[in-house]
C-alpha cells in the first residue's frame, strides 16, 4: 500500500518475518511517513522490530533493541519492543482476589531470589500472535494488530479481546492505541516495552542521556520489586527528574531502592489529572540531538534502565546488548495494583471499554 500526497510519500508494506513453531506465517510490516521515519512491526508479540528516526544532520539510525529475524525473538527475549500484558509489570506473589475470588498465576520472575508475575507470565502477548490489519488513512500509515486472550489464559479471567493500533504521524510522533473488552471481570495493564538507545541500537550504554519525568513521587518496592503501597516524594532523592538529569549522573547512589533494583526499575506516579493525556517524559542524547517525547494518558510510567541486559543477547548489528545498553519508559498503572486498594483501579468489567494511548515523539535539536 503506497501514498503520495504533494511530492511525499507513505507506506505499509509486508515481507514475511518467519513461521511459529506450528507453522503459522508471521509478517513484518513497514510503516514509513512522509519524512521517512520508518517503524518496522511484526505481528508476533506486537513488537516493534525497528523504528529509524533522523538526528540532527538528518541521518537515520535504528533507535530500539530487537533482532532481525523471528527466530530471535523466539529463542528469548526480555520483551525487546513488545506489547505486554495482559498485566504489565509485576503482581506479587503471583495472585490477586477479585470479587471474592483468588487467582494465581504463574510466577515466572525472581528479583532478589523473591518470585512474583512479571507481564502477564510464561506466554503473555509478547509471545503470542496478533492477527494484523495494515491501513494507510490521511497519509498516515498504521497498524492494527487484534488478539483474544482465552478465559483463564494464563490464570486470568475471562474472555479479553484487545487491539493495538500503531499510528506513524508525520509529525514523527508513534502514536499507540489500545482498546479492550471483556465478558468477566479482568486486572488489565498494557504497556510498550521497547528498549531505547538514541545513539542507535547496539551503540553502547544510555547513561549519558538526559531524562526529565513529570512525576514527582515513585510507588517504592521491596526487595522481590514489589511496591509497599505508599507514594515517596522524589526531592532530594536519585529519583528526582523534574528537571533534566543525565541516568548515569546519580544512578550509583547509595540509595536502597537503586540497590533492589540494579539501577532504576521503578514506577514514576505522573503529575497530571487521571485520564488526561499528557507530557510524561522527555529523553535527549546531545551529541547528535535526538529526542523523544513520552505521552500518555496512564498514571504511571516505569523507567528501566537496562540493568538486566548482560551482554547475553545479541541483536540486529551483530552487537552484544551489554548492561544498561537502553532504557525503557513503559506508560503504566502501577504494579501490583490487583493487591494495592489505594493504588488506581486496574479491574476492567464487562460492558465497560479500557481505551488508552500513549505517544512516543520523536526530534532533533
Ligand atoms: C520490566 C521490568 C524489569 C525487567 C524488564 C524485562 O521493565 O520492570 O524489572 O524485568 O521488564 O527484563
Amino acid at each position: 500500500m503506497v501514498h503520495s500526497l504533494s511530492g511525499v510519500v507513505s507506506s505499509v508494506t509486508s515481507t514475511h518475518f518467519g513461521a511459529m513453531p506450528d507453522g503459522r506465517e508471521v509478517s513484518l510490516f513497514s510503516l514509513v511517513n512522509a519524512n521517512g521515519v520508518k517503524a518496522d512491526i511484526t505481528n508476533y508479540g506486537a513488537i516493534i522490530v525497528r523504528l529509524c528516526t533522523p538526528d540532527r544532520e538528518g541521518r537515520l539510525d535504528d533507535i530500539v533493541l530487537g533482532y532481525n529475524h523471528l527466530d530471535g525473538y523466539l529463542k528469548g527475549s526480555p520483551y525487546f519492543g513488545a506489547v505486554v500484558g495482559r498485566y504489565g509489570n509485576r503482581i506479587g506473589q503471583g495472585r490477586f482476589t477479585l470479587d471474592g475470588t483468588t487467582y494465581t498465576l504463574a510466577e515466572n520472575n525472581t528479583p532478589n531470589g523473591i518470585p512474583c508475575h512479571l507481564h502477564g507470565g510464561k506466554i503473555g502477548f509478547d509471545k503470542v500472535l496478533w492477527t494484523p490489519e495494515p491501513h494507510l488513512v490521511n497519509n498516515t500509515p498504521g497498524l492494527t494488530l487484534r488478539y483474544l486472550s482465552k478465559d483463564g489464559e494464563e490464570g486470568y479471567p475471562g474472555n479479553l479481546s484487545v487491539s493495538v493500533t500503531y499510528s506513524l504521524e508525520n509529525d514523527n510522533s508513534l502514536k499507540i492505541e489500545y482498546v479492550a473488552a471483556t465478558d468477566k471481570a479482568t486486572p488489565i495493564n498494557l504497556t510498550q516495552h521497547s528498549y531505547f538507545n538514541l545513539r542507535g541500537e547496539g551503540c553502547g550504554d544510555i547513561l549519558d542521556h538526559v531524562l526529565t519525568i513529570h512525576g514527582s513521587r515513585t510507588t517504592p518496592v521491596d526487595a522481590g520489586l514489589i511496591p509497599v503501597g505508599t507514594l515517596a516524594p522524589v526531592v532530594g532523592t536519585p529519583f528526582d527528574f523534574l528537571q533534566p538529569h543525565a541516568i548515569g549522573e546519580r544512578i550509583g547512589a547509595p540509595d536502597q531502592q537503586l540497590k533492589f533494583a540494579g539501577g532504576y526499575d521503578h514506577n514514576w506516579v505522573l503529575d497530571k489529572p487521571a485520564g488526561e493525556l499528557a507530557h510524561a517524559a522527555t529523553v535527549r542524547e546531545s551529541v547528535n540531538g535526538r529526542g523523544l517525547d513520552v505521552w500518555t494518558d496512564q498514571p504511571g510510567v516505569q523507567f528501566y534502565s537496562g540493568n538486566f541486559l548482560d551482554g547475553s543477547n545479541v541483536g540486529k548489528s551483530d552487537r552484544k546488548y551489554e548492561f544498561r545498553n537502553a532504557l525503557c519508559l513503559e506508560t503504566q498503572h502501577f504494579p501490583d495494583s490487583p493487591n494495592q486498594p489505594s493504588f488506581p483501579n486496574t479491574i476492567l468489567r464487562p460492558r465497560e471499554t479500557y481505551r488508552t494511548t500513549t505517544i512516543y515523539k520523536f526530534s532533533a535539536k
